[in-house]
């Protein structure tokens, strides 16, 4: 076997404004408890797109973006067989195809609470797969590459009855809505509502069915995605709040949950609260890059409402999310498109024109060069 390269090659981001560059990069070393893959397919998500214009900090740029990635192991370091921290990655083999999801490693320790609850991405040290560094100080890059490197405890298996392009937003964006939904209890007997119908909120209509939800309503500023969310999604009904006139104050406490994806500030923050019943739970999980609205407190004293958020989800989250989506035939409406238009293709999902996930594929990309 020839000796593995030191440099990847990728799509890398300079600064904040410049289109990606194909180039080489240079990933963290290779240590026994990590894995190597060759990248086939991954996800935009709107997170790459705060990270590389430096929306809610300065990026540490050279950076490398994308965080749903599906690729075939081509190396396993030696004490991946024995991983103390995951039993399920001991399993992982050369030739698997395996996916990677926005965190790539957390602190791991027995003490740390969230790590030992299995909430690593709670954890006060967690990697995010890129635009982070790893306890060695090397930073993580993401899947806009030709190869993926990072620690195993992080990498999944997929279901073989997957397909990998509709795979892949499922490891970002599926499990950021699916974990929420199930920790707030979307299933029989409630009412769920998602806010902003882009690649999460998609997802989320999608997985609130899958999960026995009783109506799932979609919330939208128009009503252009309501055919795409009633008749393709499987949503219940349909809320197109610039639209509507009265809207809040029509559908007021309808909504056990509801868990809004907006990635802009200027969101109708009361107004979704009023959506809620008694006791209902609200949970953040867009992130926009200024402050949410402010609120009076009468919109939590009222009813009881309990306003949350919620960051992506564990590994065994991944695993169970998988699971129910090989189950239930989840499969996110993706647009496929070669890696090597990967600047068209973020333009285009800044525009907000996916519909409702690019996937990146890698293959065709040397011919674009
Ligand atoms: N919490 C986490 O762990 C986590 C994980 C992944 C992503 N995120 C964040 O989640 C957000 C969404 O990501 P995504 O990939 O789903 O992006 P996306 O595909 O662009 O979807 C965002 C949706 O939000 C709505 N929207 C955008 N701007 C709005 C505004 N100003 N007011 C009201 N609605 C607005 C739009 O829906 P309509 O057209 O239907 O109104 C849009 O489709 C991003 O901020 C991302 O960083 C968080
Ligand atoms: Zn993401
Ligand atoms: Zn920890």
């Amino acid at each position: 076997m020839t000796a593995p390269a030191k440099d990847f090659h990728g799509w890398v981001a300079h600064d904040a404004k410049s289109p990606l560059t194909y180039t080489t990069f240079t990933p963290k070393p290779f240590t026994p408890t990590d894995i190597e893959v060759r990248v086939t397919h991954c996800g935009i998500c709107g997170t790459d797109i705060h990270t590389l214009r430096s929306g809610w900090a300065p990026a540490d740029y050279p950076c490398v973006v994308g965080h749903e990635i599906i690729g075939i192991v081509e190396r396993v370091g030696s004490a991946v067989p024995t991983l103390p921290s995951s039993p399920a990655s001991r399993s992982i083999k050369l030739g698997d195809r395996v996916g990677i999801g926005a965190q790539s490693m957390s602190c791991l320790k027995p003490d740390c609470e969230a790590c030992a609850d299995g909430q690593e991405s709670y954890c006060a040290r967690m990697t995010g797969t890129y635009n982070g560094r790893y306890a060695d100080k090397s930073k993580s890059y993401g899947g806009f590459a030709e190869r993926w490197r990072g620690p195993a405890h992080f990498v999944v298996k997929i279901p073989d009855a997957l397909p990998s392009a509709e795979a892949a937003p499922l490891l970002c964006g599926g499990v950021t809505v699916y974990a929420p939904l199930k920790k707030y209890g979307a299933g029989p007997g409630k009412t769920v509502g998602i806010v902003g119908i882009g690649g999460l909120g998609h997802m989320g209509i999608l997985f609130a069915k899958a999960l026995g939800a009783d109506r799932v309503v979609a919330i939208s500023r128009s009503s252009s995605k309501k055919a795409d969310a009633l008749e393709g999604l499987g949503g219940d009904a349909f809320i197109a709040t610039g639209e509507e006139k009265g809207w809040a104050k029509n559908h007021s406490r309808t909504l056990d949950i509801i868990l809004c994806t907006v990635s802009g500030p200027d969101m109708p923050f009361a107004q979704y609260l009023r959506l809620l019943k008694r006791d209902g739970t609200f949970v953040q999980v867009g992130a926009p890059e200024d402050a949410l609205p402010p609120l009076m407190a009468f919109s939590l004293i009222q009813k009881g409402v309990k306003v949350t958020g919620s960051s992506i989800g564990s590994p065994e989250d991944l695993r169970q999310m998988l699971k129910l989506a090989e189950e239930k035939r989840v499969l996110p409406w993706v647009q496929k498109r070669a890696m090597g238009e990967v600047n068209e293709a973020l333009v285009d999902m800044h525009e907000g024109k996916a519909r409702y996930r690019y996937v990146l594929q890698n293959g065709e990309a040397q011919a674009k060069l």
